[in-house]
């Protein structure tokens, strides 16, 4: 079986590593595509270094753009190259441009496309990762859940049950995997940051960075914070383009991070405040208290069984809401499958599917 993988942004590529290596393990031929979404070395190259992840076999190098203008320019690129590769399989992962944009491509291929992350919904249609989600779901062949209220969104969308597989979460077998070496990391001390006594921030949506007024209230918010506790706040590229100038001296802004400093970071924080839809699922595996700083999740599982709170996106709020969430607990339930081997689950009902050589599910897909 050929198949081939597809990573474009920095939540890829967690997600990517644990399935290449459980289909390699499984006598797959994988082919590494990267699609250059992220390209600066501490937004792509430093993941691959961290995890051990080896280099993508191809770089498509779209780079940045408009919502349209990266979509397409990952489509021409793919496209060629799936007419090249000709595989039986391409897996994309979560909901990024690069995922939507090489779901359409191998639809219209003759290859089988498998969503990793298949069902997850914030219902917030003005989102640009919720629009990549439905898409991609609709345009799959196998859709591999992480949780369960994903599985129940399928169904109530129509998907019928040979199509949807429970797997688990992809980014927890990278957690679970690499928790030992990022609590060897020495980042705190380079930091100076206390163990258990700063508050971790990390934002990057567009709802709450791209306009300059905004983030500017967010962030003499953080300033009012830090009076209490340390602010850590690794700031995303496009995050960082509107950050106020000047004002700010109380925060520690600090480049992104590599994997294994991000982790170790998120391990010993009293709080992480975020719009990050994975720094949700590690602090619930971590049981730090996590803040999301938006209006819904695709993530109900992080609030349900795990240690999120949804804290809505007012600015007002922060100071008391962190303060609320020194008091939570820290010890939480696992999700169900949340258990580090969701990459081996992906790799055996892919394997299986294609043994079994059956006719495109989606040829099957719902009821009309
Ligand atoms: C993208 C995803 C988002 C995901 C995030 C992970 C979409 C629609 N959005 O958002 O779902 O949560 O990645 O981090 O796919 N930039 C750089 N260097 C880089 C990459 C980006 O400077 O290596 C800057 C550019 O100015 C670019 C901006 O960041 O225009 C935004 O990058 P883009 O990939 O379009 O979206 P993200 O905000 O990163
Ligand atoms: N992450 C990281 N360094 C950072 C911020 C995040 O390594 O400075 C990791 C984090 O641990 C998680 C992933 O990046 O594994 C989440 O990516 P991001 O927040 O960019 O995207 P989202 O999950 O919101 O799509």
């Amino acid at each position: 079986m050929r198949a081939v993988l597809v990573a474009g942004a920095r939540p890829n590529f967690m997600k990517v590593a644990p399935v290449l290596w459980a289909l390699e393990a499984a006598g797959a031929e994988v082919v590494l595509v990267h699609t250059g979404q992220h390209y600066d070395e501490k937004m792509s190259d430093v993941f691959f270094s961290d995890l051990g992840l080896r280099s993508p076999d191809v770089n498509l190098g779209v780079g940045s753009g408009t919502q349209a203008h990266q979509t397409a320019a990952v489509m021409t690129a793919f496209e060629s190259l799936v007419g090249e590769l000709a595989p039986d399989v391409v897996v994309v992962f979560g909901d990024v441009n690069s995922t939507v944009a090489c779901g359409l491509v191998t639809a219209k291929s003759g290859a089988r496309l498998a969503h990793v992350e298949a069902g997850l919904r914030s219902r917030d249609w003005a989102m640009p990762e919720e629009v990549n989600r439905v898409v991609t779901d609709r345009l799959s062949d196998y859709l591999l859940a992480p949780s369960a209220d994903a599985c129940a969104n399928l169904r109530a969308e129509g998907y019928r049950d040979d199509q949807i597989s429970l797997v688990g979460n992809v980014m927890v077998d990278t957690l679970v995997g690499n928790l030992d070496r990022a609590r060897e990391r020495p980042i705190l001390d380079d930091l100076g940051l206390p163990r258990g006594g700063y508050v971790l921030v990390t934002l990057h949506r567009p709802s709450n960075v791209d306009d300059p007024e905004r983030l500017a209230a967010i962030s003499s918010a953080l300033v009012d914070l830090a009076d209490e506790l340390p602010v850590v706040f690794p700031a995303h590229p496009r995050t960082r383009a509107q950050l106020p100038a000047e004002g700010l001296g109380a925060l520690r802004i600090i480049e992104p991070c590599g994997y294994l400093d991000f982790v170790a970071l998120q391990d010993s924080a009293a709080v992480a405040l975020t719009d990050s839809g994975g720094v949700q699922e590690e602090t619930t595996m971590l049981g730090v208290p996590c803040l999301t700083f938006r209006d819904s999740t695709e993530r109900p599982t992080t609030v349900t069984e795990g240690s999120n709170r949804v804290m809505g996106t007012d600015p007002g709020d922060i100071v008391s809401a962190v303060r609320a969430a020194l008091s939570l607990p820290r010890e939480f339930p696992v999700p169900e499958l949340w258990d580090g081997r969701a990459g081996e689950r992906i790799a055996r009902v892919l394997v299986d599917a294609h043994g079994r050589n059956r006719p495109r599910p989606t040829d099957l897909a719902r009821e009309a």
